[in-house]
């Protein structure tokens, strides 16, 4: 029930709206980047799933005030921020270490930066959302990769490899320094892994100990399934807080990625002035509709929230026993969080140029390729879920097609 309004609102995620012609990446690029436009879009992460009205009617109000002048985050925007992890996670924050940024990846780009000199290198665990691997190259520093494990069917971290980072090898090539921090990303993109409070503990006390940094990605932190409960990186001791940097937005949970804004909570005033630094006069603030909507979403986009995490876990539910039932040879890696479903098709015995065929010419459905998450990311695709029923149906029902064809001749 929401208390201005004095009932619940009841969203159609069922309904089918069309996006096209609105400048979409994933509708109206997809024909540029998968050379097709009539695939099923399942690729990358927004939803196919309209915002919560409260936000769309917060934007409306400040776009009738006739000016667009430059814009700060006041304090009603950096106290919603507060209150929302003091909501979600208990986790009590002060205003003063909340840097707002246009996006996470810009945010890790500064981040970096600000860590690193070049040759330094970056931990990151692949299969990782990939714009991790240019933020770690173009900052001129280099991936120390640490995959994770497949075992049972379950990512774990490699906690060995991660400590083995942090020691001068004979095997080091010239030019590559010890590991300064790790770009931790939870949930994780891809495999869709929520790291639990032991794992984080566990990975945060190789990292600190060896004097690393965490800069942890949590932009999909609200999207976790089934009374799952994340714990942002920072709020699990002192020691933590001082050596890490938890990205933070409302772009993933309640679909505003284009509205680009983003905040960056970075407790330690030394670390936190770097980033500062590293971005003036670079990277600016977001706009100031994405400081509308950012508020709006914390404060008022709860009964949204609520019912798309349902919708969600149905969709997801209904993925998973339909690759089941009826699709032999791909697997669903099990998603803790994000709407991103982490398919294993090895079974298939297809190299990346065939699998990466199979989906577009022979199935129809636009998806990634796991390979450009890293080479672990081999013969796996990842699916974006977030759209209504019909249409994840339809999508499901052409690779059931493609595999059934592949599969009989
Ligand atoms: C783990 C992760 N980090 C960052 C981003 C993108 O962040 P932004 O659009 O705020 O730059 C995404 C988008 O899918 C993501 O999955």
């Amino acid at each position: 029930m929401n208390k201005k309004r004095g009932y619940k609102l009841k969203y159609d995620f069922d309904r089918v709206i069309n996006r096209k012609n609105t400048d979409s990446l994933k509708w109206d690029l997809q024909k540029h980047i998968f050379g097709k436009d009539d695939l099923i879009p399942m690729w990358v992460a927004d939803m196919d799933l309209p915002v919560a009205q409260p936000i769309i009617d917060s934007l409306k109000k400040r776009a009738e005030h006739p000016f667009y002048g430059y814009t700060h985050a006041g304090s009603r925007v950096q106290d919603s921020v507060v209150e929302r992890m003091t909501k979600k996670f208990q986790w009590e924050i002060d205003p003063e270490w909340v840097v707002f940024t246009p996006g996470v990846v810009p945010a890790l780009h500064v981040a970096v930066r600000s860590l690193t000199h070049p040759g330094d290198e970056i931990i990151v665990q692949e299969p990782a959302y990939h714009p991790f691997f240019p933020v770690v190259k173009n900052s001129g520093c280099h991936i120390a990769s640490n995959p994770l494990r497949l075992v049972n069917g379950r990512y774990e971290m490699d906690y060995c490899g991660l400590e083995d980072k942090f020691k001068a090898q004979s095997g080091r090539l010239p030019g590559h320094g010890l590991a300064k921090a790790i770009i931790f990303c939870n949930p994780h993109n891809p495999v869709g892994r929520l790291w639990k409070k032991s794992e984080i503990i566990k990975m945060g006390e190789i990292i600190i100990e060896n004097g690393g940094i965490v800069i942890s990605d949590e932009i999909h932190c609200e999207i976790v399934f089934k009374g799952r409960k994340h714990t942002p990186f920072a709020s699990i001791s002192e020691e933590f807080q001082d050596n890490s940097m938890v990205c933070m937005s409302p772009s993933k949970t309640f679909n505003l990625a284009g509205l680009e804004v983003s905040s960056i909570i970075i407790p330690n005033k030394k670390l936190r002035n770097e980033f500062l630094n590293t971005m003036a006069g670079i990277v600016p603030g977001p706009n100031l509709f994405g400081y509308t909507a950012l508020e709006a979403a914390y404060r008022d986009g709860d009964e949204w929230l609520e019912q798309v995490l349902n919708y969600l876990e149905g969709n997801l539910e209904f993925l998973t026993s339909y690759f089941k039932k009826r699709i032999k040879g791909i697997d669903v890696i099990e998603t803790e969080g994000t709407y991103l479903a982490w398919l294993d098709c090895r079974e298939l015995g297809m190299d990346n140029q065939n699998l990466r065929s199979f989906f577009r010419n022979n199935a129809m459905v636009a998806v990634e390729d796991g390979y450009i998450f890293g080479k672990s990311g081999r013969g796996f695709v990842r699916m974006n879920f977030a759209l209504p029923r019909s249409i994840l149906e339809e999508g499901l029902g052409r690779i059931e097609d493609a595999v059934f064809k592949l599969q009989n001749g």
